[in-house]
C-alpha cells in the first residue's frame, strides 16, 4: 500500500474530531501496523521500560499512546490516522530535546523511533546509514573499528538525527563541518504523508530546508552519512581542567585570543560550575585537539602555566571523546527524567567583560539558590573555517558566522522552583545579549540551544524565514510539525 499525497489531500476534507482514547487508537494501530510494531500506554507496567524517555521532564509532551513503528508504511499510517483524527503527535529520537515548545503536545501520539536502529558502514563509499532514532553512542564504535571518523556532539545519548536537523555542533565540526554538512540523502515522511527521498537530486527545495530547519517538515526514518578516514590515527589530545573561579577571566582571554585564528583541529569547551570540594564555584574546561600531543600541549601551554588545580591531558581515540572527555561527565548528561530549564545563544565574538559578569552572576546564583547548585553555564567555541567555507545560502541553516555558543542547563527537582530556574535562565541570558555580536535585535541561537521563547526569527532568521514557509506549506501545509521551535506556533 502507498499512501499518496492526493489520498491525504482528499482525506483532509474529511477531518473526524471526536474524542478518541488511548485504548481505542490502540486497537486501531494494532490492527493495522505491521506485527514487529509495538504499542504502549502509558499506564501498563512497561510503559517506561520500553519507551525512549525523555531528558527533560520539565514542559514535557503527554501521551495517550506511545507507538514505536517498524516501518516506513508505519509511519505514514500513523501520521495519517493522527491527521484525521487531529490529534497532535511527536517523533521521538533521543528523547534530549529539552526545548518548552514541547508541551504543546498534550495527551497526543508518541511516534517513538526506537526500532529505526539500524547502522550500516560502507567502507569503500566513506559512507554511513542509520535509522531516525540512532544516538552517536551507537555510532562511534562501528565507525572506529572501520577506520572512520565522524562528526559528533557532547553528549553519546543524544540522537544524531534530532541533533543534524538542526545543524550539529561539536568538537570534529572544525575538521568536517556541522552534521547536517555531511548528510548525502534523507528517507522520510512529510506532513502530506508522503515517503520521499530528499538529496541535491530529489526534492532539492526540501533538501536546503531539512539542513538546519528539518524537524518543520516531517519524520526521518533513515540518513545517509559521509564520514571521513582517521585524522592523526584517529587520536586526539583530550585535556580537562579545573581552575578557581578566581582564574575566570586568563581562561576567557586564553578563548578569546583564538578569534579569527582557530585551528580546525582545536576545540574549546568551558563551564562554570560548583562543587563544595572544589571550593565553591570553579570553571571546568576541555580542550581537543586531534593531532600529535606535544602539538595540543603547545596550543594549552598558557593555561597549564596558570596552574589549574586539577589536570589530565591525555590521548584518546576520538569514540571515546563524547564518554571519557570533561571527566566522564557524559554518564551524568545521558540521566533522563530530571527538570531542567535551559538556555542558549549564539556568540559572533568572545567579550572577556561579559564573561566575568556572567562568572560573577553564576557565583551570586549559587550561593542565593543552594537547590540550583548542579547548574552550569558553559561556552563551545569549535573552529568555524570549514563551517564557513558552505555558503550561507546552500542550507537554511543560518548561522555559519557564529563563532561560539552560550548554554546554560539548571537542573531543579521540585516543579515549584521553575518560575525561579526561569528568572536565572532568563537575566543570564540578557548578561550576553548585548555583545554576542549578532547583527539584528532578534535572539538568535541554534535552535538546538533554544530555551523555546525565542521565536522563528531567532531560530531561523528574517533571511531564511519567507523560503521556508514556502517549504511549510508545500510538505506540511496542516501543520503537523509544529512543535518543536516551529516555524509557525500551533
Ligand atoms: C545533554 C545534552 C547535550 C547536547 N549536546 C549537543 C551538542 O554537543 N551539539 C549539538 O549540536 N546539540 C547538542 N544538544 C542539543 C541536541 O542537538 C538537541 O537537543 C536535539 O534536538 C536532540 O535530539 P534527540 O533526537 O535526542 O531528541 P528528541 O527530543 O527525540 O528530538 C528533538 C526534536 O527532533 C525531532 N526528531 C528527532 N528525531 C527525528 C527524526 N528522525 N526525524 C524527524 N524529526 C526528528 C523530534 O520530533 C523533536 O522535535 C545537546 C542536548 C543535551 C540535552
Ligand atoms: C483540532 O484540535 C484543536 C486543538 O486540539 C482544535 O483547536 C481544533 O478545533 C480541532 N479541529 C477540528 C477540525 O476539530
Ligand atoms: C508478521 O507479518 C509477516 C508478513 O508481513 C508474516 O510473514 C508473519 O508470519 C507475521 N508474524 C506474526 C507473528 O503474525
Ligand atoms: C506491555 O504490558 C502489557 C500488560 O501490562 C501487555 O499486554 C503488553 O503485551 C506488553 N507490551 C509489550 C510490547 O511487551
Ligand atoms: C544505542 O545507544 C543507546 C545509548 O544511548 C543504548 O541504550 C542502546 O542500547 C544502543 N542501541 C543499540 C542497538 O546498540
Ligand atoms: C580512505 O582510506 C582508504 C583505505 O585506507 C583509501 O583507499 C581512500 O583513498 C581514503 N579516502 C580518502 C578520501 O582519503
Ligand atoms: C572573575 O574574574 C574577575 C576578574 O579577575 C574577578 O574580579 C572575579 O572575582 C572573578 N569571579 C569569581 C566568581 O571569582
Ligand atoms: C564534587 O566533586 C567530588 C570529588 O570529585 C565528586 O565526588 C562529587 O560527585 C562532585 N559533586 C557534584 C555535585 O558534582
Ligand atoms: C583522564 O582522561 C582519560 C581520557 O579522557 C580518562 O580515561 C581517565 O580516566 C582520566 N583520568 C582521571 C584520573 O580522571
Ligand atoms: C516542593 O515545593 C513545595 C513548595 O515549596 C513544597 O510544599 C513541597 O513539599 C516540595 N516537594 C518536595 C517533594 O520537596
Amino acid at each position: 500500500m502507498n499512501l499518496s499525497l492526493s489520498i491525504f489531500h482528499l482525506l483532509s476534507a474529511l477531518v473526524v474530531a471526536y474524542a478518541q482514547s488511548g485504548p481505542e487508537v490502540a486497537s486501531y494501530f494494532r490492527k493495522h501496523l505491521s506485527n514487529t510494531s509495538t504499542i504502549y500506554l502509558p499506564l501498563e507496567s512497561n510503559y517506561s521500560l520500553e519507551t525512549t524517555q525523555r531528558w527533560n521532564a520539565f514542559s514535557a509532551p503527554t501521551y495517550m499512546i506511545s507507538v514505536k513503528p517498524t516501518t516506513d508504511l508505519d509511519v505514514q499510517k500513523i501520521i495519517e490516522y493522527a491527521f484525521i483524527h487531529n490529534i497532535s503527535f511527536l517523533g521521538t529520537g533521543g528523547g534530549h530535546g529539552y526545548s518548552v515548545t514541547l508541551d504543546t503536545v498534550q495527551n497526543g501520539i508518541e511516534i517513538d523511533l526506537g526500532h529505526f536502529e539500524t547502522v550500516s558502514i560502507d567502507q569503500n563509499a566513506n559512507t554511513m546509514t542509520v535509522g531516525g532514532a540512532v544516538r552517536f553512542a551507537n555510532i562511534t564504535g562501528p565507525l572506529y573499528d572501520a577506520g572512520k571518523e565522524f562528526q559528533v556532539g557532547a553528549c553519546s545519548c543524544v540522537g544524531i538525527l534530532g541533533a543534524t536537523l538542526g545543524g550539529g555542533v561539536g568538537s570534529y565540526g572544525g575538521l568536517h563541518g556541522l552534521e547536517m554538512d555531511a548528510l548525502k540523502s534523507l528517507r522520510m515522511v512529510t506532513g502530506t504523508g508522503s515517503l520521499i527521498e530528499v538529496s541535491s537530486t530529489s526534492h532539492p527545495d526540501l533538501w536546503w530546508g531539512m539542513r538546519g530547519a528539518g524537524f518543520n517538515f516531517g519524520i526521518v526514518t533513515s540518513a545517509t552519512y559521509q564520514v571521513y578516514n582517521f585524522t592523526h590515527n584517529g587520536q586526539a589530545m583530550s585535556a580537562d581542567f579545573r581552575f578557581h573561579a578566581s582564574q575566570n577571566a586568563s581562561l576567557y582571554e586564553f578563548a578569546r585570543s583564538f578569534t579569527g585564528k582557530m585551528p580546525d583541529a582545536f576545540s574549546i569547551d568551558i563551564a562554570i560550575a560548583y562543587n563544595e570540594s572544589f571550593g565553591g564555584t570553579y570553571l571546568f574546561a576541555n580542550f581537543i585537539y586531534v593531532g600529535p600531543l606535544e602539538e595540543g600541549i603547545a596550543l594549552i601551554q598558557p593555561l597549564i602555566d596558570l596552574e589549574p588545580f586539577d589536570q589530565n591531558v591525555t590521548m584518546i581515540p576520538w569514540k571515546d571523546i563524547e564518554t571519557s572527555s570533561r571527566y566522564g561527565v557524559d554518564a551524568v548528561a545521558c540521566i533522563k527524567g530530571n527538570f531542567h530549564s535551559v538556555w542558549g545563544l549564539n556568540l559572533y565574538q568572545i567579550d572577556v567583560p561579559t564573561l566575568i559578569a556572567a562568572t560573577n552572576y553564576m557565583d551570586a546564583v549559587y550561593a542565593q539558590h543552594v537547590d540550583f547548585r548542579f547548574a552550569f553555564l558553559a561556552i563551545d567555541m569549535y573552529a568555524p573555517r570549514v563551517i564557513e567555507s558552505i555558503p550561507d545560502e546552500e542550507t537554511a541553516y543560518p548561522f555559519r558566522s557564529a563563532i561560539a555558543r552560550f548554554l546554560l542547563d539548571i537542573g531543579f527537582s521540585n516543579s515549584s522552583r521553575a518560575a525561579a530556574a526561569s528568572q536565572v535562565g532568563r537575566t543570564a541570558r540578557s548578561i550576553f545579549i548585548p555583545t554576542s555580536g549578532a547583527s539584528t535585535s532578534n535572539i538568535e541561537v541554534y535552535v538546538n540551544y533554544g530555551h523555546g521563547d525565542e521565536g522563528p526569527l531567532g531560530w531561523y532568521t528574517e533571511r531564511k524565514l519567507p523560503r521556508l514557509n514556502k517549504l511549510k506549506n508545500r510538505y506540511d501545509p496542516h501543520r503537523l510539525f509544529s512543535h518543536y521551535n516551529a516555524l509557525e506556533a500551533d
